[in-house]
C-alpha cells in the first residue's frame, strides 16, 4: 500500500462568472466543490493506476467532513487526524478567459497536534510500502517537520518521495536521512540552489551533482511540456515527451508523482519508471478534471516517452 499524505488539504471551489465585477454583488450558477491540495491527487491518480492507496495528513471542521466524505464518494480509503481548527477553502474565480485565485492559508496546528501526527504517520506506516509527502506544511508546524517523517520512514525502512520546495524541501535534504526521491520542477531547482530558472542540459546535470542531492536515488526534475531531467545514482537520464493537446496542466506535478510512486512500489526497471511518471503527467494535462487522469490512453502515451542517457 502506497501512503499518501497531504498536511494542508482544502476544498477548492470554482466560481465561473461571465463578467467579473468589483465591489458589486457576483452572483454564480453553477459551482464546483472538490477536495483538493497536492497529497490529494496524488492519491486519485494512484487509485486510478488500481493501485492500494491510503491517504492521510491533518484535517478540521466541517470542510474536513467534505473531504472526507468526498475520499469516500471516490473510493479512497482515507485515514486523517482530526484537528481542532477548520481546514481550508480555495476560491478560483474563472472569468473572462482568466482565473482569479483566493487562496486561504489553512489552520494553524497546534504543536501537540503535530506530535500526534507523528504517533499517527508511525502506525499507518507499518502497513505501507512507499509513502509520498505532498505540498506545504500547515502554520504551526516546525519547517524540518518533513524532515521529521523522512526521519521515520527511515528507521521503518520504507522509501519515500518528497514533492515540496522552499524551506521545507531543504531542510528535507540538509539531513542525513535522506529521501528515496524527490520531484522538483525547474523553478523549485533553481530556487533550491540559489540559481536563474533556465538551464541547459551541462547546467542540469551539474546542478543535479550538487552536494545537497547526495544520497537521493531518485531526482526527478519535472519541466512541463519539455518532460523531465533525471538523475538516478550516478546515472543522468533526459526523458522527452510527446506533443499533446493541454486541457488543464494544474496538478500534472502531482500526476508525475503519482505515478513515479506506483512504478517504484511495482519495482519497474529504469527506463518503465520514468516513462510511467512522465505518462501520468501528460495523461493529467489531458483532462479538465485536477488529479484525474484516463487509464484507457496509458499505454498509447506511454510508447511514445523515450528514455536517453546522458553521458
Ligand atoms: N504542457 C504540457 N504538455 C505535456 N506534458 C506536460 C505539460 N505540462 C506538464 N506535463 C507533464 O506533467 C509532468 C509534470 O509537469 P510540471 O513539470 O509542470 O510539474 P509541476 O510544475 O510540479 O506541476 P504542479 O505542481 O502544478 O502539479 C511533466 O514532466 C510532463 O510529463
Ligand atoms: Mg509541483
Amino acid at each position: 500500500m502506497i501512503l499518501a499524505v497531504t498536511m494542508n488539504p482544502s476544498v477548492d471551489i470554482s466560481y465561473p462568472v461571465e463578467r467579473f465585477k468589483i465591489d458589486v454583488v457576483n452572483r454564480v450558477e453553477t459551482v464546483r466543490k472538490t477536495a483538493g491540495g497536492k497529497g490529494l491527487n496524488v492519491a486519485r491518480v494512484i487509485a486510478q493506476m488500481e493501485e492500494e492507496v491510503l491517504s492521510t495528513g491533518v484535517l478540521g471542521g466541517t470542510i474536513g467532513d467534505y473531504i472526507v466524505q468526498e475520499l469516500n464518494e471516490s473510493n479512497i480509503p482515507n485515514d486523517f487526524l482530526r484537528i481542532k481548527k477548520e481546514s481550508r477553502n480555495c476560491i478560483a474565480i474563472l472569468h473572462e478567459g482568466m482565473q482569479t485565485e483566493i487562496l486561504e492559508s489553512g489552520p494553524t496546528l497546534s504543536k501537540e497536534e503535530g506530535v500526534a501526527f507523528l504517533e499517527k504517520f508511525e502506525c499507518l506506516l507499518t502497513t505501507a510500502s512507499l509513502v509520498t509527502i505532498s505540498g506545504s506544511l500547515p502554520k504551526g508546524l516546525p519547517t524540518h517537520f518533513y524532515r521529521n517523517m523522512v526521519e521515520i520512514c527511515s528507521h521503518k525502512g520504507k522509501p519515500v518521495v518528497v514533492d515540496t520546495s522552499g524551506e521545507t524541501l531543504k531542510q528535507v535534504l540538509k539531513h542525513e536521512k535522506k529521501p528515496f526521491a524527490i520531484k522538483p520542477n525547474t523553478a523549485e531547482l533553481s530556487q533550491l540552489l540559489g540559481l536563474d530558472a533556465e538551464a541547459g542540459i551541462i547546467d542540469l546535470k551539474q546542478r543535479l551533482n550538487h552536494e545537497i542531492f547526495k544520497g537521493i536515488e531518485w531526482i526527478v526534475v519535472s519541466m512541463g511540456d519539455k518532460g523531465a531531467f533525471v538523475r538516478h545514482g550516478h546515472d543522468y537520464y533526459q526523458v522527452t515527451i510527446p506533443r499533446i493537446d493541454v486541457v488543464n496542466p494544474v496538478g500534472s506535478g502531482d500526476a508525475t508523482v503519482a505515478g513515479l510512486a506506483v512504478a517504484l512500489n511495482r519495482n519497474k526497471t529504469v527506463e518503465s519508471v520514468l516513462k510511467t511518471a512522465m505518462t501520468t503527467g501528460m495523461l493529467n494535462t489531458m483532462e479538465a478534471i485536477t488529479g484525474f487522469i484516463n487509464i484507457n490512453k496509458f499505454k498509447q502515451y506511454f510508447d511514445l516517452v523515450k528514455v536517453e542517457k546522458i553521458d
